[in-house]
Order: structure tokens, then sequence, then C-alpha cells
């Protein structure tokens, strides 16, 4: 498919026929998520492949204990459909056909190696650069989801379930200093021609500076 129709293809696909996901396909679109660029190729990122069910709904369940300890009980109506959407929002994945687990490994970046010996921490030099750890790991899950569609599945990256980001780490056996940092819903879509939302116009976005 061409590149850009493949682009202007994509949505959010959140419903899922049952047909499981092939595991060469699963193989290619991770092969792909994984030629996406990174800081002098560090490729900082690890990807977990789910399909039992029952692990799924293991995971949905951590996702919706903590979001009740998270969660006040609120009096009025808005705030409880606010929280219903929430807990929507965060464990539909467990209906998926398949769940990819994306996890982060640290990497030592070149100036970390230039900075041995002074105050500086790891977390700090991460910051000051504007976290490329986390911006490479969101370029591989583009990658993912573009291939995934470009294959005929659907998929919804996901980070409202890393909010019980712990009981979901033991439940996928991923150990610091790995961390995960989002999920992605696979599958082929329920509905022909997902819904694509509105999105600003180039002129709201961009901006030349001479
Ligand atoms: C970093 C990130 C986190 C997201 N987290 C969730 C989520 O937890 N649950 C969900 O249903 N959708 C989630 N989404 C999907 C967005 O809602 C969706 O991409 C957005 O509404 C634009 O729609 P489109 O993907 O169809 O263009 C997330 C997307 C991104 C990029």
């Amino acid at each position: 498919m061409e590149f850009r129709t493949l682009v202007e293809q994509r949505a959010t696909v959140r419903q899922f026929l049952p047909d499981p996901v092939d595991p060469a396909d699963v193989c290619e679109m991770v092969r792909l998520a994984g030629l996406a660029p990174s800081p002098n190729n560090s490729q900082p990122w690890q990807f977990i492949a789910i399909s039992r069910r029952s692990t799924l709904e293991q995971m949905a369940a951590a996702v919706r204990n903590r979001l009740e300890d998270l969660l006040p009980r609120p009096a009025d109506e808005d705030a409880r459909r606010a929280g219903r959407r929430v807990e929507r929002f965060s464990t539909f994945f467990a209906h998926a056909p398949l769940v990819i687990a994306v996890a982060l490994e640290p990497y030592e970046s070149v100036i970390e190696g230039a900075l041995r010996g002074s105050a500086v921490t790891k977390a700090r030099v991460n910051a000051m650069r504007g976290y490329p750890d986390i911006q490479s790991v969101g370029a591989a899950i583009e990658h993912l989801l573009l291939a995934a569609e470009e294959m005929g599945y659907g998929g919804c990256w996901l980070t409202g379930p890393i909010v019980a980001r712990t009981a979901i780490e033991r439940l996928l056996g991923v150990k610091a200093p790995a961390r995960l940092i989002a999920l992605v819903a696979i599958g082929r879509p329920k509905d022909e021609g997902a819904r694509r939302r509105d999105r600003k116009r180039v002129e709201e976005i961009l901006r030349f500076v001479d």
C-alpha cells in the first residue's frame, strides 16, 4: 500500500473480530517496529505478545483494581460517567485477539559516557534531552500500528492501562530496569472503515521561521 494512503487510512480500532493474529504476522509487525530510529541506534524497546484470554483478563482486572483505588467515589453523575469512560478505554484490550505490551529498556547514551564522574544523573540527562528513550519507543509503536494496518489488521495504542504498571509487569515477567510503557491491542477490525477523527489543519500546527 502506498505510504500516504496507509497513513490516511489508519484509524484507531477498539472492536475486533475473534480471528487470531497469525504469529508470522506478529513477527513481521515487530520487525518493522524495530526499524524505527533511536538515539545511537540503541533500540530501547521490548515487545511482549499476549493472546491468552486468561492473561488478558488478569491484566484488565489489575487495571480495574488500580482505578478503583485511584478514582474517588464522586457524588455527581458527570464524574461517575468520566470514571466509567476511563475504565472502558483502559480495559477493552481484554477482548482483543492480541495485545503487544511494549517495554522501555534503559540504554547508555553517548553523553552519559562523557558525563561519567559528574553529579548529573541518568534520569536528569534523559529529561534534559526531552526523553529520547520514550520518543524512540513512540516511533516504534507508530511503525507497529502502520504495519498492522498494512497487513489488514487494526489496532489501538493504549497508555490508560499503565496505571497498573507494576501488576501487569509482574504478570508478564517484565523486570527492572525495563519498564512497561504501553499496550497495543491488535486484531481484524469488526467494522470496515474505522472512524477517522478530525485533525488540526496544517496552518494551525506548522510555523516557518526565517
Ligand atoms: C500515547 C497514546 C496513548 C493512548 N492511550 C489510549 C488509551 O489508553 N485508551 C484508548 O482507548 N485509546 C488510547 N489512545 C488512542 C487515541 O485515543 C487515538 O489515537 C486518538 O483519539 C486519535 O484517533 P486515531 O488514532 O483514530 O487517529 C492513545 C493514543 C496514544 C498516541
